[in-house]
């Protein structure tokens, strides 16, 4: 039997694990969910020993499968910027503090003011936001001091997953960057960031490429998996860099957008390209940049997307299940573009590209009596889409010219949404086929720790796409106007989101 690679995907509500071919032929698939623990209003954990039980379980479907298959190396790809705090028996401290977590905005103020905002683009290629590790150390050194001095380790979570498959210590420069504290022309750990946070280097992972080999199984990993001890596992990457991978935009040439929960836009890069005005996050990609690959990549993240429409499924609707969306979707098919004139405001949890506010709101606009549950729909799409249109223009405003957007996660699968995303944003769309598209960047990663790929190469082989979605003229024009009201209904209300942000604490 030829060997295979094992990808897993560490996401925010739950591990997908892929067993491809070292040709990219997915054989076996299996995800397992965990929660999101909300102890308080704005706060969001993770039981990092759910992770692993998780990955477990997941494995067992992987076997079940596809029994016997031989594993050549194992990649990860993990959802980004979370804290896991572990002491001096390598036992953890606390849950881990993940990225929805909202309890460190003062700490975000202080930090872009020690270090001011331009000084800290510079080094670290971006703003810092709520749930991104550094606030979140912040966050422990100011409320749980004692507990911070027991600190002997600060994992990222995907690097605890390894930590546990390995029994070593490491990270990789795509998800170091989402920690905020590397000094990303350099690929290694900032002395600024870690002298002004009273962090020691020790108490960091060493930096290790993507494709690196990181470690091997250990005897006690490989037993509770069901695999053979020894197996190679990659430094892997975060869950955006190994998305990009995952769907072969690795350089200029594509955009890549995904709509799931949140919603990610990106573009790859050759050098820290920083947005002055702190919009975007510019990170490492899982490309080490030589011979001219784009080794950063910069992004517009939106924080609602999928999560939008679930919202309205499960709050307003009430309706469950998968089948719910498809009926949603046929409701506002039968809606014309524009709603009837009823814009929505995704900002449901804050937002962050272009506003980088984590007080703004959500908001339904110019409700009539003639508005239905189609209305509701395709407004929520259609506001989702400006708020993505949003951070495109902040791209391109930055020197973004792709003739091309390549469209991943949920959004991907409904024909109205493409069509939807190809005419407001005014240039083709081409749907990704591949369904997990972070595991599969996981896989590659693998591929490139046993030797056998190599991962920009692997990245534009293994991509497929269906048939190109083109815009349509009119309603392209039509959207443009759609945009501006939908951008001046945010302006217009910047300061007044701040008592409603305070009434009702948002829950991730
Ligand atoms: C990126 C971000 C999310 C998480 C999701 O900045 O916050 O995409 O990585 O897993």
């Amino acid at each position: 039997m030829s060997k295979h690679l094992l990808g897993i995907d560490l996401g925010t509500s739950s591990v997908k694990v892929l067993l491809a071919t070292t040709d990219g032929t997915v054989v076996a698939s299996a995800s397992a969910d965990y929660p999101i623990d909300q102890p308080q209003p704005g706060r969001a954990e993770q039981a990092p020993d759910a992770w692993w039980r998780a990955t477990v379980g997941a494995m067992s479907g992987i076997h079940s499968e596809a029994p016997g298959a031989r594993i050549a190396a194992i990649g990860l790809s993990g959802q980004m910027h979370g804290t896991v705090l572990l002491g001096l028996r390598r036992q953890l401290l606390a849950p881990a503090v993940i990225w929805p977590d909202r309890r460190s905005q003062s700490q975000v103020t202080e930090i872009t003011e020690m270090l001011g905002a331009q000084q800290l683009y510079a080094i670290t290629g971006s703003p810092v936001s709520t749930g991104f590790q550094a606030a979140t150390v912040r966050w422990f050194q100011e409320h749980a001091p004692d507990l911070w001095d027991q600190v002997v380790m600060i994992l990222l979570p995907k690097d605890y997953l390894r930590f546990r498959l390995t029994s070593e210590f490491a990270t990789d420069p795509s998800d170091a960057a989402g920690a905020l504290l590397l000094d990303e022309t350099r690929r290694d750990w900032s002395e600024v960031l870690l002298d002004a946070l009273g962090i020691r280097r020790d108490q960091l992972p060493p930096i290790l490429a993507s494709g690196a080999v990181a470690g091997t199984l250990t005897a006690e990993a490989a037993r509770e998996l069901g695999l053979p001890a020894g197996i190679p596992v990659a430094t892997g990457a975060a869950d955006t860099a190994c998305s990009a991978l995952g769907a072969g935009v690795v350089d200029r040439s594509r955009l890549l957008l995904t709509i799931s929960t949140g919603g990610q836009l990106v573009q790859p890069c050759h050098g820290v390209e920083v947005d002055t005005r702190g919009r975007i996050h510019t990170f490492c990609s899982a490309l080490t940049p030589t011979e001219g690959q784009a080794g950063w990549y910069q992004m517009g993240a939106i924080l609602s997307a999928g999560l939008s429409l679930r919202w309205l499924r499960d709050q307003v609707f009430g309706w469950q299940g998968r089948s719910a969306y498809e009926r949603m979707t046929a409701l506002a098919s039968e809606v014309a573009p524009g709603a009837d004139g009823l814009l929505f405001l995704p900002y449901l949890v804050g937002e962050r590209t272009p506003h980088m506010d984590s007080t703004a709101r959500g908001a339904f606009f110019g409700l009539t009596l003639a508005h239905g549950q189609g209305h509701l729909v395709r407004a929520v799409m259609e506001g989702v889409t400006f708020a993505a249109c949003d951070a495109y223009g902040v791209l391109c405003e930055l020197g973004a010219s792709s003739q091309e957007i390549v469209l991943a996660g949920g959004g991907a699968r409904s024909a109205l949404w493409q069509q939807l995303i190809a005419d407001v944003f005014g240039i083709a769309v081409a749907p990704l086929k591949t369904a997990e598209q972070s595991a599969l960047g996981a896989v590659i990663l693998a591929g490139a720790a046993a030797g056998v790929l190599e991962p920009a190469d692997a990245a534009r082989r293994w991509a497929h796409y269906g048939e190109a979605i083109l815009p349509d003229a009119q309603r392209h024009a039509f959207y443009g106007e759609r945009m501006a009201a939908f951008r001046a209904l945010y302006a217009r209300n910047r300061g007044h989101f701040e008592p409603a942000a305070k009434a009702q604490p948002v829950s991730a």
